[in-house]
């Protein structure tokens, strides 16, 4: 059985990668009607793999004998005023995520739970994939910025098209 303080941290994480999942495909969805479907695909297959890090802590709890409880997902953001402001959005949520994941590293570990620490460690290491994707992205979007409607964006769409889903959390 889980500790009480390590079961509310990664039932709250659930919840997160939830809401992350959803927040992905509300921006795919955005970038399909600005008619950008690279940008759109790489959302969508985040979406993906969001759902994928919310189902393995799901696993995790349920094995460890506790209960994982569900909670209602708060409103994700619907409209955007930019490309760059979605992908800023992405960067800095992906930074939170980095953080709530260490602070539960934290509690673990405060909690002697070594098990939950070292399943949290596919989490910290994702982290910093994740957070390097997105960073890359943002920069191509920089250094294209004069040329927002022109080639370098539409070279960058094609790029970000390519994005295939593919479940880390199982084993190869
Ligand atoms: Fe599941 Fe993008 O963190």
């Amino acid at each position: 059985m889980l500790k009480e303080r390590v079961l509310k941290a990664l039932n709250d994480q659930i919840n997160a990668e939830q809401y992350s999942a959803l927040m992905y495909l509300s921006m795919s969805a955005w970038f399909e009607d600005k008619g950008l479907p690279g940008f759109a695909n790489w959302m969508y297959v985040q979406y993906q793999e969001e759902l994928t890090h919310a189902n393995k802590i799901f696993k995790f709890v349920v094995e460890r004998n506790s209960k994982a409880e569900l909670k209602a997902i708060e409103q994700m953001p619907v409209e955007f005023n930019s490309l760059l402001e979605v992908v800023e959005k992405t960067l800095a949520h992906e930074q939170h995520v980095t953080e709530l994941i260490n602070n539960i590293v934290d509690v673990a570990t405060e909690e002697r739970d070594h098990a939950t620490q070292s399943f949290l460690q596919w989490f910290v290491d994702e982290q910093v994939e994740e957070e390097a994707n997105v960073s890359e992205i943002l920069d191509s979007l920089r250094l294209i910025e004069g040329d927002a409607k022109g080639n370098g964006l539409f070279m960058l769409d094609r790029e970000l098209r390519q994005r295939t889903f593919v479940d880390t959390t199982q084993p190869v």
